[in-house]
C-alpha cells in the first residue's frame, strides 16, 4: 500500500507547535491531568495504582461501558477502543475494501477518509458538500453514484472543515438509501454532541443501521488528544471481530494511563462538554462579529454545531499565499483550502481554544495592515 502524503498533518507538523496563535485547531480546548484528576475523589490514588501491563485488545471493560453510554442501542460488546479515531479509519478502509472496491466519500473531508481507500486500489467517488448552498449535499448525486461496486458510504457530522451538520430528515433518507443497497456507512461522529441546539443531534448511525459504524474519539469534542483514545462502535458482528482481529498488527491494544483517564473524562462528560460548548459559543459571537465587520473580504457559512468553519476569501490572492504570509507576519495560523485538495480560495478557522480572541485580534491587525496598505 502507497500513501500519499497526508497535507493538512504535513502542514500542522511545520507549524502547530512555533505559531504562537493557532486559529486552525480541530479540537476543544485541553484540559491538564491534574485538572481531569481534580474531577472525582481518589482519582490521584488510583491513577498513581495503575498497573502499567498490556491491556485488554478489545479496550478497557469500563471503558466501553463508559463509551457505550454515548450511544443509545450500542452495547459494551459493539465497542472496540483503538488509538485514536485515524486508527479506526485507517483499520476499517483495510478490512472492508479491496481493489476494484467502490466507496462515496463526503467532500471535503479530513484525507484518511478517502486516501486510505484509494491506496488499497479502490475507486473513490467525492460527494461534494455545495460551497454555494450552505454547504448541503444533494441525495440525488449519492443515489446516481451507487454501483454494484459501491461498499460504503463515508459521511462526517458535524463536518471538518465546514461545519455542515445534516438535517434529520436528510440523514434518515441517507440511511434509507444505504438499506435498501445494503452497503456500509462509515460514520465520522468525532464532533459530535457539540450541536449548539440539542435537536441538531443526529442519531449516532450504529444505532439506527446495523450495517453503521460510528467513529467516535476523546480528541474533539472533549479535547482530550493527547490521551490517544477513539474507538468504533458496530454491531455488524462479523466486521467487528475482523476489525479487532486486524488491530493485533497495529497497537496490540490502549495505552494503560490513556484508557484510565478517558474513562473518567466519559464519567464527566457532562461538566467537560459544557465547558467546552461554553468556549465555543462565545467565540462563535466574535466571529459573527467579525464576519460581518470583513463581509467584503470573506464569506462564512454559520454553523449549527462544531468549531471549524470553512470561509470562502473574496479577494484574489490564493489562500495558501495568504496563510503563509499571515503566520510568518503575525504568527497566526489558518489553513488553506488546498490542503483538502479543495480550491485555493478557501481558509479553515476553527475556535475552540480559549486564546481564539487573542487569535482574531491579531488577525485583525493584519488584515487592517494589509487591506490599508491597497492590497486587492
Ligand atoms: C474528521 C476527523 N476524523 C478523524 C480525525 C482523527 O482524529 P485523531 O487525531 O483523534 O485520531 C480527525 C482529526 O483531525 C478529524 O478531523
Amino acid at each position: 500500500m502507497r500513501l500519499n502524503d497526508f497535507k493538512l498533518e504535513r502542514f500542522f507538523a511545520r507549524f502547530e507547535f512555533n505559531a504562537p496563535y493557532l486559529l486552525c485547531t480541530s479540537d476543544c480546548e485541553s484540559f491538564t491531568i491534574a485538572e481531569l484528576l481534580a474531577l472525582e475523589k481518589n482519582a490521584g490514588k488510583a491513577f498513581n495504582k495503575l498497573h502499567l501491563g498490556y491491556t485488554e485488545t478489545l479496550g478497557n471493560p469500563d471503558l466501553r461501558r463508559e463509551i457505550s453510554r454515548l450511544y443509545s442501542n450500542s452495547a459494551p460488546e459493539d465497542i472496540i477502543v483503538l488509538a485514536g479515531a485515524e486508527e479506526g479509519i485507517f483499520i476499517f478502509m483495510n478490512v472492508l475494501l479491496g481493489p476494484g472496491d467502490h466507496i462515496i466519500v463526503q467532500s471535503p473531508c479530513y484525507q484518511s477518509l478517502s486516501e486510505v481507500a484509494h491506496a488499497i486500489g479502490c475507486n473513490v467517488t467525492e460527494w461534494f458538500m455545495d460551497a454555494q448552498n450552505n454547504w448541503e449535499l444533494d441525495l440525488d448525486f449519492l443515489k446516481e453514484n451507487i454501483t454494484r461496486q459501491t461498499k460504503a458510504i463515508v459521511v462526517n457530522f458535524p463536518n471538518t472543515p465546514t461545519g455542515y451538520t445534516m438535517p434529520k430528515e436528510m440523514f434518515n433518507e441517507l440511511i434509507e438509501i444505504a438499506r435498501r443497497h445494503d452497503i456500509y456507512i462509515f460514520s465520522d461522529e468525532v464532533y459530535r454532541f457539540l450541536e449548539y441546539r440539542e435537536e441538531d443531534r443526529l442519531p449516532a448511525a450504529c444505532d439506527v443501521y446495523d450495517k453503521a459504524l460510528s467513529l467516535g474519539v476523546m480528541s474533539k469534542s472533549f479535547g482530550l488528544p493527547g490521551l490517544r483514545i477513539g474507538w468504533i462502535a458496530a454491531r455488524d458482528k462479523a466486521l467487528f471481530n475482523k476489525i479487532a482481529s486486524f488491530k493485533d498488527y497495529t497497537t496490540i491494544c490502549s495505552s494503560a494511563p490513556g484508557e484510565f483517564l478517558a474513562t473518567l473524562a466519559l464519567r464527566n462528560k457532562e461538566y467537560i462538554l459544557k465547558r467546552n460548548l461554553d468556549i465555543i459559543k462565545a467565540n462563535l459571537g466574535l466571529l459573527d462579529i467579525f464576519f460581518k465587520k470583513y463581509a467584503h473580504l470573506f464569506q462564512w457559512v454559520k454553523p449549527r454545531a462544531g468549531l471549524l468553519i470553512f470561509p470562502h476569501l473574496k479577494f484574489e490572492q490564493e489562500a495558501e499565499a495568504f496563510c503563509l504570509d499571515l503566520v510568518n507576519k503575525k504568527g497566526v495560523l489558518l489553513l488553506p483550502g488546498n490542503i483538502y485538495n479543495y480550491d485555493n480560495h478557501h481558509v479553515r478557522f476553527g475556535f475552540g481554544r480559549l486564546n481564539m480572541p487573542e487569535a482574531l485580534k491579531k488577525f485583525e491587525e493584519y488584515l487592517d495592515n494589509l487591506f490599508a496598505v491597497g492590497y486587492h
